[in-house]
């Protein structure tokens, strides 16, 4: 009897980590902390150094640098990011480690000599990489706020990459996918340039490498070291303009986030260069004085609100914002509500906008693209959003074997031309034109939500430019439609960007009498063209102080905490 009893008692220690409510609804619970990413391997990394006494800062550097690992598709070294913190005494912040245009950047570099965009060279090879920041940046959060040593928080990750990671059935097709890409980015052949298979062990010795060199020597090492010279040659020598000047001369930046109310929620996210924040807010600030829940989730008039609201924020994004240290944003203007409203004041239930009343432009149809979103809430109740990417998925698919890893491809989030849109359909202007130094525009959104003056919420997620529609869903759902974490990050997800002008929605999730209805308002429904819309991985703080995550099923993501 008394086995029978340990064993059930066994049974409800193991499964209060994997607490399911009897509805199945509701993602890992734990009590004290959590990390939520895209691979499992990072999220107990990054659990495991708080376990240790770390704090979310020491767990951002672990989790950051074991998706560079596991996550090779869009965790990154040769990348950059942004992080959003809240501390446990409610002070906020943010920090900007977003690449940077190369010194010899110029406005028209990715134009022909009768200023046509060259196909292909702002998204693949040495010439559409921007100066890397993700080192510099997740080791000024360390060093602000961190606890442990740095050689606590590397070794495991060190170790992770000597070891190896296992392959996935979705990494295994998105490495098929690129083998193409990866010929023409390389001169020789890489590490990737094999048909990796499911369960499969890629081991990183070469990246294991850097990393240990890096933890001896800090950020320096990447930025005016031995990795630093080796990196600006291997551009230099596939035909990229990024010198070591480039590399020794580029530094983080901590900014004011953004901040705004919706309801009784206090909303704290990304300021630019990212553009999350102010669209977040514009779209949210659009939508509040409707009354969403009363009009049901994803229904038809709820669709219509929505996206007239993220057409109207898109043609602002797209026409004011870029990087604030070279161009003036009228960053308060923007959110405020009598402007908002007044954005608002054609909008009618009976027919579309059309985004051509609103600006002009012709746009493609856009490849789905990646970056990578990570939650994490401590056990002393500081939290942090960090969205982190490399642009498109592998990046530039450059990789330079000797370092053991790829580098990005985000000068293509500049507008090389105005009018032209990127690789995410997003059509720029001159505020986002490219100068040496300058950052690009991003969609990243890493937000942070308050409720009742407490940490309500920790919420991000890559997609290009549907990230901040994503976000804001995901908040939503929680919000207006009372879902566990879990389910608002499960639920179907739309979008619309302003230009290409469709209602973009995951396929076989919307009823096709509805999608009717929404066609003969005007609107151009297009379920083919993105599968996924963005990959959430949020924490919320329920109601008795412990942490629910949510990680999205569309992709390998996990919650790990204790
Ligand atoms: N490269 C994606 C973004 O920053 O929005």
């Amino acid at each position: 009897m008394k086995k029978y009893i340990l064993v059930i008692l066994l049974s409800i220690l193991v499964f209060t980590c994997k607490k399911e409510t009897k509805n199945n609804r509701q993602g890992l619970v734990t009590k004290h902390a959590m990390v939520v990413s895209a691979r499992e391997e990072a999220s107990k990394i990054g659990s495991v150094i708080m376990k240790q006494g770390g704090n979310a800062f020491d767990a951002m550097l672990a989790t950051d640098l074991a998706l560079a690992v596991a996550y090779p598709y869009a965790g990154n070294l040769g990348g950059g990011g942004f992080m959003v913190y809240r501390l446990e005494n409610g002070e906020i912040g943010a920090l900007d480690y977003r690449e940077k245009a190369p010194l010899a950047a110029s406005k028209n570099m990715y134009l022909d000599s009768l200023g046509n965009v060259i196909p292909n060279l702002s998204t693949r090879g040495a010439l559409a990489v921007g100066v890397p920041g993700t080192v510099a940046g997740t080791f000024e959060a360390h060093k602000r706020f961190g606890k442990l040593p740095i050689e606590t928080i590397m070794k495991p990750v060190i170790e992770l990459a000597k070891k190896g990671v296992k392959v996935t059935q979705k990494q295994e097709l998105r490495i098929a996918e690129k083998q193409e890409d990866f010929i023409i980015a390389n001169k020789e052949p890489i590490l990737f340039s094999r048909a990796w298979k499911e369960n499969d062990t890629i081991k990183y010795n070469n990246l294991a490498e850097t990393l240990t060199r890096i933890m001896k020597n800090g950020p320096d090492e990447f930025y005016k070291g031995k990795t630093a010279r080796i990196l600006a040659k291997h551009i230099q020598e596939n035909g990229g303009i990024i010198t070591e000047e480039d590399l020794a001369s580029y530094k983080p930046k901590w900014r004011k986030p953004i901040t705004f109310t919706y309801d009784d929620l206090n909303i704290i996210s990304m300021s630019p260069p990212s553009s999350g924040g102010i669209c977040l807010a514009q779209i949210m600030k659009m939508i509040e004085p409707y009354d969403l829940h009363e009009l049901g989730h994803n229904s038809e008039k709820a669709i219509q609100i929505i996206t007239e609201a993220e057409r109207r924020a898109y043609a602002d994004r797209s026409f004011y914002l870029g990087d604030p240290d070279f161009v003036n944003i009228p960053q308060e203007q923007l959110i405020t509500n009598s402007y908002l409203q007044d954005r608002m004041k054609d909008f009618s239930f009976e027919k579309a906008t059309k985004s051509e009343a609103l600006a002009h432009g012709k746009v493609e149809i856009i490849e789905s693209n990646e970056t990578t979103h990570y939650s994490i809430v401590d056990a002393f109740g500081n939290a942090v959003a960090v969205t982190t990417t490399l642009n498109s998925g592998f990046g530039s698919k450059l990789f330079c074997e000797e370092l053991g890893f790829f580098l990005n491809n985000e000068m293509d989030d500049f507008s090389s031309k105005p009018g032209v849109p990127n690789v995410y359909g997003l059509v720029g202007a001159e505020a986002n034109s490219i100068l040496p130094q300058k950052r690009m525009l991003s969609s990243m959104t890493p937000t942070i939500i308050e409720k009742n003056g407490k940490l309500h919420m920790v919420v991000g997620s890559p997609g290009g430019s549907t990230i901040i529609t994503s976000v804001m869903q995901t908040i939503l759902n929680v919000h207006e439609y009372n879902s566990s974490m879990q389910e608002a990050v499960n639920l179907p997800r739309f979008h619309h960007q302003w230009l290409p002008d469709e209602i973009r929605m995951e396929p076989y999730s919307f009823s096709s009498k509805m999608i009717h209805n929404l066609e003969q308002k005007g609107y151009l429904i297009n379920e083919k063209d993105s599968p996924i819309i963005g990959k959430v991985d949020a924490i919320l703080v329920l109601e008795d102080g412990s942490l629910e995550g949510g990680a999205d099923r569309r992709g390998d993501d996990e919650a790990s905490g204790f």
